[in-house]
This record gives structure tokens, C-alpha cells and sequence, in this order.
């Protein structure tokens, strides 16, 4: 375990902006967690706990203590005759453990190569992409309830997975450290191609197999999103807000180029990146904060910008959408 006074997070966000946390703990053991948990918890009121910092904006110092699990280990569990259980620790980088499954066949998180963070937050972020969702192949998270330091293990039914939802973003926000995710996994997977230009891209590289689909949808985002080490980011900045059908047809019949797709219970799933482009956005910066040029979903740090530049810009985005579409987009980024 390590321990830190006013340590900076600079690089603990994909962001990049500048922010400092009055107290930070870096666990490399879960026992080391476990016994903080036991004897430090209590003396710190305000907890946050960091995995990738993909989905993080400070727009500040942060007034607390940053618990950071830095546990790693990818292990197979269980070896049937069709699938797979996969435990993967909280603190491995998840496109490593997207590369170990492909590497040795194992299919069903080949689509979500590529995204930035680490394993943890994305169970907690239900991370998605080219038509996949990391619920589609959980079997259960483990992790401590930091009120109590108790061992929780939940089924995937248990973590009320949605669109980039889970119940450790609901009830449970600020109330667990994910200590490691079982994921089952295919011995004989079936390809998504669908999305988009997935399968167009596949193509180019010969047969669909799970690299090629790895290596395609790893080009396709390197085509349109930014390095966060070249260009900090957080990916989407906001979801795709989901809006009732009457609202989606008003918007058609305005908009015949309006993008959006049937989600449950009769309701739509509008492409962001279309509203904010269509509003003038794209490409657009206020300071050192931008719109990236290529992805309107997308708020860069054009370099040295500070979380409040990204934050307010953000603002402006979402008042400027809903004047001009009557549709209010909610960020996908934890702003603190
Ligand atoms: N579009 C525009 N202009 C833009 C961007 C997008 O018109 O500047 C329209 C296009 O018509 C495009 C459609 O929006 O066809 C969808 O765009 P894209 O395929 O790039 O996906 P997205 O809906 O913008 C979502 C996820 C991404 C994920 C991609 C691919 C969310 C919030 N974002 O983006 O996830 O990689 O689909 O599946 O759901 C992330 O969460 O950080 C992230 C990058």
C-alpha cells in the first residue's frame, strides 16, 4: 500500500486537467484494501474511489480521499465445454483483458477493444460499443461495501445493468470498491458486425475472426476518437439521451437527417454526437476546452485547460441542444 499527502491526479484522469486530492491511497493487495477498510475507513468521510480516470472530470481539488485498487490478475476459473469464466481484478487496464480473451479465442469483448480505463469502472459504467455491452457478458462483480467493509458478490441481474447504468452508479454510487469481475465468455463466439462500419472494416482484414474484428474496431476507433495521451478526453462526454417516440418523430419531421434509433418501451435513442454537431459545435473551442473535430460527442482538453473550462463548456453544449431540440443530454463523465 502506498500513502500520499496532496498528491496530484493529472494523471489519474484521461483528461488530464490539473487537480490535486487531500489524501491518496494506492492498494496493489485486495488484503491491504480489506484491512484498511477494517481500521482506516471510518476516519475518512469522503471517499472516492479512482479506476482508469476515463470518465472523470475534476473541475477542482478534490476535498477527500482517493482510493485507487491497483490489484491485478486475469485467471480462468472455469473451463466448460462452450464457455468460459473469466475473474479479471479491478485493476487491470481493460483493453489488456479484451487482448488476453481474444489471444486465446475467447470471444464476446472483442467489439469493446480499445476503451480507454480499467476493468473496475468499467463494470460500473456498463461499457459499450459496436453493439455490446459488458453486461452481455457478466456473470457476476465482487468487490467491499465501503460503509460497512463488507464482501458483496452480485449477479449480473443483481447490478441492474442499462444503457451505461449500473446499480453501482445508482443505489450504490460511492459505496463500493469493485475488487474483481467474472466474466463467461465464448468458446465459440458469435460475431457482431452490424454496427456501423464494422463489418466493412473486418472485411479489409480477410475472415471475420475475433482478432480481425479486435484490430478493425480498434482502427475504426482510432479514426474517430483521440488519444487520450495525445489529447485529453473522456470519451463521449454526454449519453445518447433516449426520448419518447412523439418527441423522436417532432424531431424527424424538423430534421429529416436526424439520427436515432427504436430503444425499449417505444422509445429512441438519439446519436448526441448528430444534435451537437447539428447545432454548430463540432470542432468549436471555448479557451483551452473543445468539441472534437471528427467526434462531436467528444470534449478535448486542447492543453491546459482547467475542469471547469471542459465543465462550462459542457454547460453550453447541453443549453444550446435543448433551446434548439427541446432534448437535454445528460453527461456520461462523473463531474466532481
Ligand atoms: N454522429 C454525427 N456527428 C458526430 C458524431 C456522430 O452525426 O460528430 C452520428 C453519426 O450519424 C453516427 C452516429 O451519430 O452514425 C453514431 O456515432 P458513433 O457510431 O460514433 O457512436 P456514438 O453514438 O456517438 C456510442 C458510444 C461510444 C461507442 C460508439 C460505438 C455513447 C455515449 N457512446 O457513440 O462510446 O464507442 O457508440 O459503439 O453511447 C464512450 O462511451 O466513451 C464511447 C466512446
Amino acid at each position: 500500500m502506498e500513502y500520499y499527502n496532496h498528491y496530484p491526479l493529472q494523471d489519474y484522469t484521461t483528461f488530464g486537467v490539473v487537480a490535486y486530492t487531500r489524501k491518496f491511497y494506492r492498494f496493489d493487495t485486495q488484503k491491504e484494501l480489506k484491512q484498511w477498510l477494517e481500521k482506516e475507513s471510518d476516519k475518512h468521510p469522503k471517499k472516492l474511489v479512482l479506476g482508469g480516470g476515463s470518465n472523470l472530470l475534476f473541475t477542482g481539488d478534490f476535498d477527500g480521499t482517493v482510493l485507487f485498487p491497483a490489484f491485478k490478475g486475469i485467471e480462468l476459473l472455469e473451463d466448460n465445454k462452450d464457455t468460459v469464466l473469466v475473474d479479471i481484478s479491478a485493476g487491470e487496464n481493460w483493453d489488456d483483458c479484451v487482448a488476453w480473451c481474444v489471444e486465446r479465442g475467447l470471444g464476446g469483448i472483442e467489439n469493446l477493444s480499445y476503451i480507454p480505463g480499467n476493468a473496475g469502472a468499467a463494470a460500473v459504467q456498463n461499457i459499450g460499443a459496436y453493439g455490446v455491452e459488458l453486461a452481455d457478458v457478466v456473470d457476476r462483480v465482487e468487490g467491499f461495501l465501503l460503509d460497512s467493509g463488507e464482501v458483496f458478490s452480485m449477479d449480473v441481474n443483481e447490478c441492474m445493468y442499462d444503457y451505461r447504468y449500473s446499480i453501482f452508479k445508482g443505489p450504490l454510487q460511492n459505496n463500493v470498491v469493485i475488487t474483481n469481475l467474472v466474466l463467461r465468455l465464448s468458446k465459440k463466439p458469435k460475431y457482431l458486425l452490424d454496427y456501423g462500419q464494422v463489418k466493412e472494416a473486418v472485411e479489409k482484414r480477410g475472415p471475420a475472426n475475433l482478432k480481425n474484428i479486435r484490430n478493425a474496431i480498434i482502427d475504426i476507433r482510432k479514426s474517430k476518437l483521440p488519444d487520450p495521451n495525445e489529447l485529453g478526453n473522456g470519451g463521449s462526454f454526454f449519453k445518447n439521451p433516449i426520448v419518447e417516440k412523439p418527441l423522436f418523430e417532432t424531431l424527424k419531421q424538423n430534421y429529416p437527417d436526424a439520427v436515432g434509433y427504436p430503444h425499449a418501451q417505444n422509445r429512441f435513442k438519439v446519436a448526441a454526437g448528430w444534435l451537437i454537431e447539428k447545432a454548430g459545435w463540432k470542432g468549436k473551442c471555448i479557451g483551452n476546452a473543445g468539441v472534437h473535430d471528427k467526434q462531436a460527442l467528444v470534449l478535448i482538453n486542447k492543453g491546459g485547460a482547467t475542469g471547469k473550462e471542459i465543465a462550462d463548456l459542457a454547460c453550453e453544449i447541453q443549453s444550446d441542444v435543448l433551446e434548439k431540440f427541446g432534448i437535454k443530454l445528460d453527461p456520461e463523465v462523473n463531474i466532481l
